[in-house]
């Protein structure tokens, strides 16, 4: 694809993202480039579909439409009509439309392993009542690394997230394995609006589009998928614990839901900062940053073969 090498200077990027820069401002609105990532990233990944209580379900990925139906041995799954592939982790559905992709444990054996010692428990949950799907104004890279780093926390989420768990340098954990980025860290000791949580918050990204939760109180599973190169959506569903406490859950939403508005405007922000041509290439903080370009070398691994 020699217009692609053009635009993508490969040995540059691959250069600058080793030494501590980030994409370049193009990959965050070029048509082409969001194309490239629908083909090579979209179409061969695994992407959270639904829980096994929901199915049989239709979950909308961008253009790919996922259908899960129940068969004899588990769900079974199509993309756009075509045989995908299906597997069940902890009671949620993953799919690839990619019939003969490697399957989901392989992709991701860190989720076993951090699981083992944190774990994601759906068992006993009970599904909450569906939230609107969320559009963003920003590209689907600039929501994965928002979510990525929690070095915004302290002033973003200063009265909503910071408020709750703990977000200092030292506490707030990140491990990156893989196509497996996690973060968890500890209850603040607890807020007037909020209350106070007491277990670990966990959360788990699964390059390139799931994003697994565990709090006091809920259990969840989202994902993003582009809709446009400046463009994505966030959607997903939540189960209330079984051991959740009786009160509290009413101020843990509303903790939730101002974090997630204070994300979506932060990114909205960013994302016209990409078209100005001012900053070609961002640089990121060797400390706080590690997920973001830990992230962007996934992305780019998933996009090498095609550049060339
Ligand atoms: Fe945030």
């Amino acid at each position: 694809m020699s217009d692609m090498s053009s635009i993508a200077a490969i040995a540059d990027i691959d250069a600058r993202l080793s030494a501590g820069y980030t994409f370049p401002a193009r990959w965050y609105w070029d048509p082409r480039i969001h194309r490239l990532e629908l083909d090579a990233i979209w179409a061969s990944w695994w992407h959270y579909a639904c829980g096994t209580d929901m199915v049989p379900f239709v979950r909308r990925n961008g253009e790919f439409v996922f259908e899960v139906t129940a068969g004899e041995s588990g769900p079974v799954a199509t993309c756009n009509g075509q045989p995908a592939a299906a597997e069940v982790w902890q009671g949620l559905v993953f799919v690839n439309a990619d019939a003969s992709a490697r399957s989901f444990r392989e992709t991701y054996p860190a989720l076993i392993r951090l699981t083992a010692d944190h774990p994601y428990d759906r068992e006993g949950c009970e599904r909450t009542p569906d939230s609107p799907a969320v559009p963003i104004a920003a590209n689907w890279k600039i929501w994965v690394e928002n979510s990525s780093e929690c070095y915004h926390c302290p002033t973003i989420h200063q009265h909503s997230f910071s408020d709750i768990y703990d977000v200092a340098h030292g506490v707030y954990r990140y491990i990156d394995d893989g196509p497996v980025l996690c973060q968890l860290t500890e209850p603040t000791p607890g807020s007037e609006r909020f209350g106070q949580a007491k277990q670990e918050y966990r959360y788990w990204y699964l390059f390139p589009s799931t994003f697994l939760q565990i709090d006091d109180y809920y259990v969840s599973a989202s994902l993003v998928y582009p809709t446009g190169p400046e463009s994505c959506v966030s959607t997903g569903e939540s189960w209330l614990r079984p051991d959740a406490p009786a009160e509290g859950a009413a101020a843990f939403d509303e903790m939730w839901s101002m974090t997630a508005a204070e994300d979506v405007a932060a990114v909205a922000i960013q994302q016209p900062s990409m078209r100005c041509g001012l900053v070609p290439h961002g640089r990121l903080m060797p400390s706080s940053e590690s997920a973001i370009a830990h992230f962007h070398r996934l992305c780019f691994e998933a996009l090498r073969p095609h550049l060339a």
